[in-house]
């Protein structure tokens, strides 16, 4: 439910009173769903394991919240409101009775496909309805679904399948994608060339319906199987702390992980934090541009608007088509009141001119988001000045996968707002700031490394098929405490900032990619002796791929290399993990245990050579001038 606060005075007495009693916090949030059996412990938890469990006995099914119980208030209300990739073609809308009715149609066809209980099921899909009435309707048979964001490659979508052990994928047959089509249903195909052997059934959704290959063995299409379903499926009732959904992402080692989902807890958070952080009103319509494909498409476009009964839209398309005005020609043209998108969408649409945003009436907006990435201060007043027009506050929101939801964020009218600051805590969350070696420190006015001391509702609970990695990863570094991988700084206020990454992952244009998979990838094209790959600040992404790469003979046409090396990576892993620039060197420097030192390469690929700090102990120090000489 929305907390009662007016100003930052009120907040931080909320605040202290959930801090000081987060049981009682979280339990009169949890009331305010409908559950099958009330849970018998609000909180159990041990970071050491770790073992979270929140509402532990409780049963409910998360898509009842959802759907049916809105049918009485707001049955006829819409709850998804899509906008097509071209202006010109038809915007659909489902109410909330017609969304529960095609759930279920989908719910029941893909019970007659074999789907049980705690079965996967992998999409890989655009931004249509029908990939949020898949997803609900895996929740309602408790099936628990995986989403891979459609610009992965066919490589990478084989080896989520596979660690996922997924029956079915549900894919469409094209994507559109601006001016573009994408053969989406051509890259299930090779991916089912390569791996995917736990793969029964492929459920193809016509989007185009343009040609493509079939398997009569395997394939089916979405409609033949959904249209003549009964709109009646029973909830399958599930248990608070049963599994939701696995997403993944990446981590600074190894492949992706599985970050896993639970129901109770993912459903009381995400809503409660949607409510408060939009301070959504009945009525509003409400818009995330992100893909469902990540986390904040899952939370923040489904989950958590749908628990609050709200109307929100889904963008099959681009921000630049038919040109750069689209964002606010549909925020005009929808009345959108809420809008949610992440830094380098504005970063890229500041950078087309001002004419484009100024022809809209973008009135109204109450709130403007941004969520993924740090938000420069130049990016930040054009958001503000430009879009919010000094009536709609930003809400620069901090949270991550493993987070589920928004952790530190401005609260609209509530408190205050400072560039660059995702500033406060929601109620319920324990940030702190510790130095490396795991000390809290306490002052204002600091940096350190951004740690969450006590358990929130949404919280990873493992990593899929592997518990040792979520401890290792999350756990491990600083006992009893959940360790986020960023580095943040409070100021004299306490506000945080969150400054980026310590570990090993490159965000870019707000996609968490890690550098050792992208090695990985560019090790695989056999021109390639080594590479190491760091992020540099990057006018337009925030940050950008930088690789430089051992070549196994003299390279004689340079841009053929780096063309087989993006290549390369783009069939691993998909062109987001492209990089942005290459340089050929005879070596890397490495310490004497033959450890890549990557802080140098991240200085000498962010131009920041004035300092690199002491070099003696490198197992190759003359390799640094070469490399930055080879640079200049
Ligand atoms: C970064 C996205 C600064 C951060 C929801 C985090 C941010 C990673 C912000 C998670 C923000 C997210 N300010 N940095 N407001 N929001 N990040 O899992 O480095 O795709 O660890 O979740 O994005 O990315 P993920």
């Amino acid at each position: 439910m929305t907390l009662k606060m007016n100003t930052l005075a009120e907040y931080k007495k909320v605040y202290q009173e959930s801090v000081d009693h987060p049981e009682a916090f979280w339990s009169s949030q949890a009331e305010t769903f409908s559950w099958s059996k009330k849970w018998d412990t609000t909180l159990e938890w041990d970071f050491d394991g770790p073992n979270i469990s929140w509402f532990k006995g409780g049963k409910l099914n998360i898509t009842e919240n959802c759907l049916d119980r809105h049918i009485e208030s707001r049955g006829d209300q819409v709850a998804i409101l899509w906008e097509p990739n071209d202006p010109s073609d038809q915007v659909k809308s489902y109410t909330y009775k017609e969304l529960l009715a095609e759930v279920s149609k989908t719910a029941n066809a893909l019970k007659e496909k074999g789907i049980t209980k705690g079965d996967r099921v992998i999409f890989y899909m655009p931004m249509v309805p029908e990939l949020a009435i898949g997803v609900l309707a895996c929740a309602r048979i408790g099936a628990i679904h995986s989403v891979v964001f459609a610009g992965f490659s066919a490589q990478a979508l084989a080896d989520r399948v596979d660690d996922a052990q997924a029956k079915m994928i549900i894919c469409s047959d094209y994507n559109r994608r601006g001016q573009k089509m994408i053969p989406v249903k051509q890259v299930v195909d090779d991916a089912m060339d390569i791996g995917c052997n736990s793969i029964e059934h492929v459920i193809v959704h016509k989007n185009t319906g343009d040609k493509v290959n079939w398997s009569d063995d395997s394939d089916y299409w979405w409609h033949e199987l959904v249209d003549s379903q009964s709109d009646h499926c029973p909830a399958e009732i599930m248990d608070a702390e049963d599994m939701l959904f696995i997403l993944y992402t990446s981590g600074s080692t190894g492949k992706p992980k599985g970050v896993v989902h639970t129901c109770g807890g993912y459903m009381v958070y995400t809503c409660f934090s949607f409510k408060n952080v939009f301070q959504y009103e009945p009525g509003d319509v409400y818009w995330c541009t992100a893909d469902i494909g990540w986390i904040t498409g899952h939370s923040y476009i489904v989950y958590g608007p749908l628990l609050a009964g709200a109307t929100t839209m889904m963008f099959e398309g681009v921000p630049t088509f038919p040109d750069a005005g689209r964002f606010w020609e549909i925020c005009e043209k929808h009345k959108v009141n809420q809008f949610y998108t992440a830094p380098t969408a504005i970063r890229a649409l500041m950078a087309c001119g001002d004419h484009f945003v100024e022809k809209y009436d973008l009135s109204a907006l109450k709130v403007i988001g941004s969520v993924g990435e740090p938000i420069n201060e130049e990016a930040w007043h054009w958001y503000n000045d430009k879009v919010g027009k000094g009536n709609a506050p930003i809400v620069d929101t901090w949270w991550q996968t493993e987070t589920g939801g928004i952790l530190i964020t401005p609260l609209p009218g509530i408190t205050d707002t400072k560039p660059t600051y995702a500033s406060y805590p929601m109620p319920g969350v324990q940030p702190i700031l510790v130095n490396a070696e795991g000390v809290e420190l306490h002052e204002n006015d600091v940096e350190g490394l951004l740690c969450i001391k006590f358990p929130w509702p949404s919280m990873i609970r493992t990593t899929y098929g592997d518990h040792n990695r979520c401890k290792n990863v999350y756990f491990s570094p600083f006992p009893n405490r959940y360790f986020t991988g960023d580095g943040a700084r409070r100021d004299k206020d306490g506000r945080l900032r969150i400054i980026g990454r310590v570990d090993d992952v490159i965000n870019v244009s707000g996609h968490r990619i890690g550098t050792a998979e992208v090695e990985n990838a560019i090790n695989e094209y056999d021109q390639v002796v080594e590479s190491a790959v760091v992020g540099y600040p990057h006018e337009i992404k925030g940050q950008g791929i930088f690789a430089y790469i051992i070549a196994k003979e003299g390279v004689k046409d340079v841009d053929a290399f780096n063309l087989g090396v993006r290549t390369m990576v783009t069939k691993v892993i998909g062109p987001i993990a492209k990089p942005d620039q290459i340089l050929i060197v005879s070596g890397l420097p490495k310490t004497r245990s033959g450890k890549i030192m990557r802080r140098i390469l991240r200085k000498i690929a962010s131009k920041d050579t004035g300092s690199l700090g002491d070099i003696s102990t490198l197992l190759n120090p003359e390799i640094v001038e070469e490399i930055k000489a080879a640079l200049s």
